[in-house]
């Protein structure tokens, strides 16, 4: 049975599609989720869903709590599914091929530092973008670096809000990235 990490440090709506889906396939997998932040809603999702799930801070990352857990973990892949910290770069080195993100654009446009979340569908607007999407990349020692997996797109229309435009993305996550995250398992 694949054992899954699945970080989110939020809402963690896509964590809870994934594990959703695997279940609805019927396909066994081991899920475990990690968030930085205790009061993170991914929290009572967990609880919902009875996935084990445990709080490491960013200082406890930066004590290599994180490493050791996700070692013990022994993922078969890590998925970044809206994790807001720069990811070590030792488990990254660790990890080679291993840890995903998805990110709510269409890479290399609106990524990196503080590009996140509502910041990014802001953005899209402010620069009058005619469509936008999601990139699935493999984690990097930078955010949101490291080679492209999957990207789809959807068309911004001027009348859309940042609210539209993260309703379509997410719409766009809660399709593909459960069907890229199989691939990649069965690879
Ligand atoms: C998702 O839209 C994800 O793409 C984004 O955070 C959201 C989390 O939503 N990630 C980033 O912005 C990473 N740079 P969720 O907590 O409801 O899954």
């Amino acid at each position: 049975m694949k054992n899954i990490v699945l970080m989110a440090s939020g809402s963690g709506s896509n964590a809870e599609n994934i594990i959703c889906f695997f279940r609805d396939k019927n396909i066994l997998c081991n899920f475990h989720i990690i968030t930085n932040k205790k009061d993170a809603f991914v929290l009572e999702r967990a609880k919902k869903l009875n996935v084990p799930a445990e709080v490491i801070t960013k200082k406890q990352n930066e004590e290599g709590v994180l490493l050791d857990r996700i070692n013990e973990l022994k993922p078969d892949l890590i998925v970044l599914a809206g994790y807001l910290l720069l990811f070590p770069a030792e488990i990254v080195a660790l990890y080679p091929n291993k840890i995903i993100n998805i990110h709510p654009a269409l890479l290399p446009k609106f990524g990196g530092k503080g590009m996140y979340g509502s910041f990014v569908h802001e953005a899209v607007v402010a620069h009058k973008e005619s469509e936008t999407g999601i990139t699935i990349h493999y984690v990097s020692e930078h955010y949101d670096e490291g080679a492209v997996i999957f990207q789809a797109k959807t068309p911004v229309v001027v009348t859309d809000t940042p609210l539209d435009i993260a309703n379509k993305v997410h719409k766009l996550e809660y399709e593909h990235f459960p069907k890229v995250i199989e691939k990649l398992l069965n690879d």
